[in-house]
């Protein structure tokens, strides 16, 4: 049994008493990013004060070493994912892991009239690189239907799907309604029909067992930053013969074998070909630390924590009377909600007033929008360091949002 309480005490953010408007921090807005323990901060440190050094680019001790770093992250992230090492490329995060694919695999093999399916769920990152392929390739994007609730079933995309169809690109764990979306169904679908299925594991990584060989998907793309780990380091992982079939999409430095005056240039295999120029070792670094924390903890723990998580939150604002919630019945902790009669945004600034971090707006799903017939909502999002008394806090400034806000809101 984990004791989640206790592991705030590896979190400086959580365990310093950081104040927000005053009140102590309350931190709902994991979905956007995360808090880093000192395992992660420590290795970090580590790195620029003990063992700076540049990669692959010396034959000394302390360069070595570095690429032995890089190597051991690779092989905890196919732990991880159940991948090969060769199977993970290092990117900045999830949105240029997506860009990668469009770019180097996407605008490599699409031709005019190919389709793309995506989803109305879909963040901007797995939209935009998609439209612009389209716009080079003269390929077309086409939207699969969610059910009524706001899901993805492989029933859907199998009427959607055509011998068109070359890529279906949709997230694992939405990051507004926070379905999770049944991938191996759906790579079983996508490959039926000749399509690979490229997943956006952003919000699923952080917070359940992914086993990429199980689920047979063919891309999957993920953010350090939403695990513990530092910003601007991600992964992509690849099937390794799509890896190999992929251009990369930068070129420079450590990605090429030759080049000569005549223009051409031969490009290592993957994912070396893919990680150009320095890469961000102390990204690298932080992000082997962060999974090791979490493995440790276990990603099935960690799921089953934030489900309860997100039960008990659903229960305690329904019993305010006073919230429109709009995925009650999704798996991840995440609850999307308006309190009635505010606009969302204004609703998060009263939650700020209390110290509370909750994002608003429209969370970066700009067409799921007309779905939901809102313009926006409030997202409190959780990580296994939530406890039920941030709910609680939660509950309560909603539970007394209408005598203390909408009075002088109206
Ligand atoms: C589902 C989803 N996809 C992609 C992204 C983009 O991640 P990043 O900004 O780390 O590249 C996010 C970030 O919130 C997300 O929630």
């Amino acid at each position: 049994m984990i004791d989640f309480k206790s592991l705030r005490n590896d979190f400086p953010m959580l365990r310093n008493g950081i104040k927000m408007q005053g009140k102590p921090l309350v931190w709902l807005d994991n979905a956007s990013t995360t808090f880093k323990p000192d395992c992660v901060l420590d290795a970090i440190s580590n790195y620029y004060t003990h063992e700076t050094s540049n990669s692959h680019r010396g034959d000394y001790d302390l360069c070595y070493n570095m690429d032995q770093k890089i190597a051991e992250a690779r092989n905890t992230l196919a732990k991880l994912l159940n991948a090969e090492s060769k199977e993970i490329v290092f990117t900045a995060g999830t949105t240029m892991s997506i860009n990668l694919v469009a770019f180097g695999y996407g605008a490599k093999f699409l031709k005019e009239g190919d389709e793309i399916l995506l989803t109305e769920a879909e963040h901007a990152s797995n939209v935009l690189p998609w439209y612009k392929v389209c716009e080079m390739t003269g390929a077309v994007t086409k939207f699969i239907p969610l059910t009524k609730e706001g899901r993805l079933t492989a029933e859907n995309l199998e009427k959607t799907i055509g011998p068109k169809t070359k890529i279906v690109a949709v997230a694992q764990v939405t990051n507004v309604l926070g379905y999770v979306t049944p991938i191996k169904e759906l790579a079983a679908v996508a490959h039926k029909h000749g399509a690979i299925l490229v997943v956006d594991g952003a919000q699923s990584a952080p917070h359940m067992k992914i086993d990429v060989k199980d689920l047979d998907c063919d891309f999957l793309s993920m953010s350090g930053h939403k695990m513990c780990g530092p910003t601007g380091i991600g992964v992509l992982y690849g099937k390794y013969d799509l890896l190999q079939k992929t251009d990369p999409f930068m070129t420079g430095g450590g990605m090429n074998a030759r080049f000569n005056m005549c223009g051409k240039a031969t490009y290592l295999d993957a994912p070396v070909k893919f990680e150009g120029g320095t890469v961000n070792l102390e990204g690298i670094i932080g992000l082997d630390a962060a999974v090791k924390y979490i493995m440790n903890i276990g990603l099935e723990n960690i799921n089953a924590h934030e489900e309860e998580l997100k039960k008990y939150a659903v229960e305690q604002l329904e019993k305010t009377g006073n919230v429109t919630i709009y995925n009650k019945d999704s798996e991840a902790g995440i609850v999307t909600f308006n309190i009635n009669g505010v606009f969302a945004q204004d609703g998060a600034t009263f939650l700020n007033s209390k110290g509370i971090a909750c994002r608003s707006g429209n969370h970066c799903a700009k067409i799921l929008n007309d779905f939901l017939g809102t313009p926006a909502t409030i997202r409190a999002s959780f990580y296994f360091y939530t406890t039920k008394e941030d709910i609680d806090v939660l509950v309560d400034a909603v539970k007394h949002a209408k005598e203390e806000f909408l009075d002088a809101y109206f």
